[in-house]
Parts: C-alpha cells; sequence; structure tokens
C-alpha cells in the first residue's frame, strides 16, 4: 500500500470529480488503485456484514473514509438502512472524509465525527443508538485498540451478537478477547488507571477469529471477535 495522504488523496479524487460524483463504486475503486489498497480487507468486511443484520455500525479511525464508504455501499447493497458513525481524531481528516463520502453520495449515510464515541454516548443513549451498535470496526492506531475496546464495553455499545473487527491486530488484544472473563476481571482491575476512566466489562465473552493477510513486508491480520455473552 501507497502511503498517500488525505489531502492528496482527496486532491486526486476531485480532479476527477465529474467521473465520481455520486457514484461510490468508482470513488472506492479510484481510491484502491491510487492508494494500493489490500481488496482482501474490502472483502472480508463485507462477508462479516451479511453474517449480521447491522443496525448502527462504528468505525474508529475514518482517515479518508475508505471503509466508511466501502461499508456503506455494502449496507445498501444489503437493503439495509444501518447508518456509518465514523470518529477520527484529526480534524483535518474527518474534513478530508466528509469531502469524500460527500463525492460519493453517501453523506446521508456516513457520519463522520471528530473525537470518540464516549463524548456522544449520552446523546446516543437518549436515542437508543447505543443498544443497536452491533458492528464496530477498530482501524486506527493498534497501540490504542484494547484501551478502546474496554471503553466501548463501559459504555455499553458491545452486547450479544456485536461483531468487532480489529484491522492490522496483535499482541495484548488478542490476549484479552480470548481469555476467560476471570482473567480479564483482574486485567481490568490492574489496569484502572486514574486518567482512565473506561476500564471494560469484564463479564463479555467473544468467539474469535483470526484472518491472516500474508503478503509482502509485514504480515497484517484481522481478529473478528463476536460478542457471545454479557455475563454482568
Ligand atoms: C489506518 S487510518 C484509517 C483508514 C480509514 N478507515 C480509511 O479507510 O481511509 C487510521 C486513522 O485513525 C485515526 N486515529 C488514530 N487514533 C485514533 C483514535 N483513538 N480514535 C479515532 N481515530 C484515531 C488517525 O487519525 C487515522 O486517520
Amino acid at each position: 500500500m501507497t502511503t498517500r495522504s488525505p489531502e492528496e488523496i482527496l486532491e486526486h479524487l476531485l480532479s476527477k470529480r465529474d467521473e465520481l460524483q455520486g457514484d461510490a463504486e468508482k470513488v472506492i475503486k479510484e481510491i484502491e488503485v491510487f492508494k494500493g489498497n489490500d481488496v482482501r480487507k474490502r472483502s472480508l468486511i463485507k462477508e462479516e456484514l451479511h453474517k449480521i443484520k447491522p443496525q448502527v455500525v462504528v468505525e474508529l479511525g475514518s482517515y479518508i473514509g475508505y471503509t466508511a464508504i466501502v461499508i456503506a455501499v455494502e449496507l445498501h447493497e444489503m437493503q439495509s438502512r444501518a447508518k456509518v458513525h465514523s470518529f477520527d481524531t484529526k480534524r483535518e481528516y474527518c474534513e478530508a472524509a466528509k469531502a469524500v463520502v460527500e463525492l460519493a453520495g453517501l453523506q446521508d449515510r456516513v457520519i463522520i465525527h471528530e473525537g470518540s464515541p464516549d463524548e456522544l454516548v449520552e446523546a446516543w443513549q437518549k436515542s437508543h443508538i447505543v443498544e443497536r451498535v452491533n458492528f464496530i470496526l477498530l482501524n486506527h492506531n493498534e497501540g490504542n485498540y484494547l484501551l478502546d475496546l474496554r471503553a466501548l464495553e463501559s459504555l455499553g455499545l458491545i452486547n450479544p451478537g456485536t461483531t468487532v473487527i480489529a484491522d492490522d491486530c496483535h499482541g495484548d488484544y488478542i490476549k484479552y478477547v480470548d481469555a476467560p472473563p476471570i482473567w480479564r476481571k483482574k486485567y481490568n482491575e490492574r489496569e484502572k488507571t486514574i486518567e482512565y476512566r473506561f476500564t471494560g466489562k469484564w463479564g463479555i465473552t467473544y468467539s474469535n477469529t483470526t484472518r491472516k493477510m500474508d503478503g509482502e513486508g509485514y504480515p497484517e491480520q484481522m481478529v473478528i471477535s463476536k460478542c457471545t455473552n454479557v455475563l454482568c
């Protein structure tokens, strides 16, 4: 995959605006060619979406909005009315992602948020969005995956049936989702830091699958976790 900044990608896409406007499939393909995305990841995401009835999708890591658009197109194909809420911590990336989503004509389906889900959760609880989240893609910064999964657990976004896909995932995250509840109880207590208010829900159990993406260079893998139960 070529490293391209969101500004570069947006500039490239806008240079083809007449051709791309309102055609999400073309936008996806154009990004894939320009950036050299691994299309196997797109297939895996689509496959997992088809296994559940998506109600609300949450993504951490918008960047240019590529995966959010991939998901939105698939939801449309599945005749699902689910929305995609994609979060990114960088304002300029959010702006670029919004512009790409608009180019794809998916602004009613994909909502780009600057920040993290906890800032919205009170409003989401009132409008019952929280319990309807059942598909989550972690596509941001691997070093934050475990902390953020525990936050999503604490915020009530992970319920029986919820699928969480962690892109390019290794290490502690896998140990955590694979561990028995008693191990996670101790882990969450030990890792309770003053600045970190979301310690996780140890009673959540997951069924996990790892899909390796062997290729050149760094071996990538995606971890798919399905919440099987919430014991407490
Ligand atoms: C690999 S890129 C995401 C690619 C994107 N899904 C796409 O298809 O274009 C990772 C993104 O995660 C964002 N990020 C990093 N830490 C984050 C966090 N804690 N929460 C949300 N986004 C974060 C970065 O700013 C960056 O835009």
